[in-house]
């Protein structure tokens, strides 16, 4: 779904945590690289993999060529993500023919998959540490510069760790983990295997952790779950709704956002408190999958195509302009033309803001692993490509119509591709780049920074991209 590596860059820089809070500089001098893989959960995980490294003396460095220790986040949701870490891991073979003292290992989610690979290619991988390891990585990166080779993939039910303060880079958005692992286990899907059972963070934590990221100058937070809908603080009885009141509250000026829910669990509750808090942003990302009740039951989603549109009818009636995406898996084992054809049609029928979109990848140890991978390469193709179109098509629309209107948008930093222009986004998660204003008098950039809340004027929109200009 976010296939690009998310770089890091240096905590010093971000001002956020001051070099004299870093316990006992035993390895000043070394440098800590981390490369980012997969979802948004990997990515908040490197920041906790930052933390604990920061707190144990290490500087992070954004340059792979600098680094002491290079560490790569795997996904191994669908082939092609474990396919570009292979790829990655021959680049890496020449950083450590140059440098022989170089520790490079693999975390996350192709861990235990990777232990393998530690033999086989004792001479590029030193560590593999599995999603709940973590805190043991000091301790093995340090035995790595000795020479001992390190694995540690045991998965636990009860690390959340909650107590280690993620290294975020600068920036006004954060990530926050509520929960870790998942118990749903969707027949295609290998997380309840990588990142293991579902548990959950204490409410009151993740309150103050949102207060602090406000006080540090954040303006945005995503709470992050495999399935936040079934996030529970057993002690404090608290569900998913609860939480979203408590942080809202707590922090009635801090955009709230959330990722990913299940159409089972998707309760009144939750969809009345979000409509309840100007706060919580009006967009939703609910995967859906298939268009048809025989392959939703095939993939284990204990859903119907009726009860989904049952949900959907349910946040249009209480938000009328919120937002929705969706993930969409096509030839799932035994997927039919006509099954294809639902799809489409309930796509139609939504009319999605957009869409992740997927061929069906068989996973080693999932249920569908069993069954005959039986829609061809060229057919899983052809059925990606027509539901790209139509969604494309669809979501140009829906963006059209926001064309005149007056959008309030979060301006998160300078375009990546022109720095002239500022980018941002919309209450409903929709990517705004417009320009800086400039002061007539000096030329200087004038009127506002990066967390301040503007009106954006929509002048013209694609499927992915709103352009527009600032308005009083
Ligand atoms: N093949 C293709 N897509 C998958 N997803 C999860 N597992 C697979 C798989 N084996 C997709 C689902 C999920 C998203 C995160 O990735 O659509 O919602
Ligand atoms: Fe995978 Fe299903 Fe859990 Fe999502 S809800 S992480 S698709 S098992």
């Amino acid at each position: 779904m976010f296939d690009l590596p998310v770089l890091n860059s240096s905590a010093s820089e971000s001002g956020l945590y001051p070099v004299s809070d870093v316990a006992n500089h035993v390895n000043a001098a070394r440098k800590l690289y981390v490369e980012t893989y997969g979802c948004l959960m990997n990515t908040n995980d490197s920041e906790i993999v930052k933390g604990i490294m920061h707190t144990s003396g290490y500087a992070m460095t954004d340059k792979p060529d600098d680094a002491d220790v290079i560490l790569l986040n795997t996904c191994a949701i669908r082939d092609n993500a474990e396919k570009k870490i292979h790829e990655r891991l021959k680049h890496l073979k020449f950083y450590k023919r140059r440098r022989g003292d170089l520790v490079v290992g693999i975390l996350g989610c192709m861990a235990e998959r990777m232990r393998e690979e530690l033999v086989v290619q004792k001479n590029i991988v030193d560590l593999v540490i599995g999603p709940d390891e973590y805190r043991a990585l000091p301790d093995l990166v340090e035995k790595a510069f000795g020479g001992e080779k390190g694995i540690a993939v045991k998965l636990s039910r009860v690390e959340t760790y909650d107590d280690i303060e993620p290294l975020r880079t600068e920036g006004i958005s954060a990530w926050i983990s509520i929960m870790r692992g998942c118990d749903k286990f969707c027949t295609f899907c290998v997380v309840p295997f990588t990142r293991g059972r579902e548990r959950s963070r204490a409410a009151h934590l993740i309150v103050d952790e949102t207060k602090r990221l406000w006080d540090a100058g954040f303006r945005e937070i995503t709470l992050l779950g495999q399935n936040v809908n079934s996030y529970e603080d057993e002690a404090a009885r608290t569900d998913f709704a609860d939480l979203l009141r408590a942080t809202a509250r707590a922090v009635p000026e801090m955009r709230i956002r959330y990722t990913t829910s299940h159409p089972y669990d998707m309760s009144d509750k939750l969809i009345e408190t979000m409509a309840e808090f100007d706060n919580i942003c009006k967009y939703i990302h609910l995967p859906v999958q298939s268009g048809s009740d025989r392959v939703l039951e095939a993939m284990n989603r204990n859903y119907t195509v009726e009860h989904y549109k049952e949900r959907l009818h349910k946040i249009k009636e209480l938000m009328p302009g919120c937002a929705l995406t969706t993930d969409i898996i096509v030839g799932f084992p035994t997927e039919t033309e006509e099954e294809h054809q639902m799809t489409l049609e309930l796509m139609r029928e939504i009319r999605y803001d957009g869409a992740f979109m997927f061929k069906y990848s068989p996973r080693e140890r999932t249920k569908a692993w069993k069954m005959e991978d039986d829609v061809s390469e060229d057919v899983k193709t052809r059925r990606l490509n027509e539901i790209i179109e139509q969604q494309q098509r669809i979501a140009t629309e829906i963006n059209q119509t926001l064309v005149g209107t007056v959008e309030k948008v979060l301006v998160e930093g300078e375009g990546r591709r022109d720095a002239t222009k500022w980018k941002g986004r919309t209450d409903t998660n929709k990517f705004v780049m417009f320009p800086h204003l400039t002061d007539e008098a000096n030329g200087q950039t004038a009127g506002y920074v990066v967390g301040d809340m503007v009106n954006v004027r929509i002048t013209k929109a694609t499927s992915m991209t709103l352009v527009g200009e600032v308005v009083a």
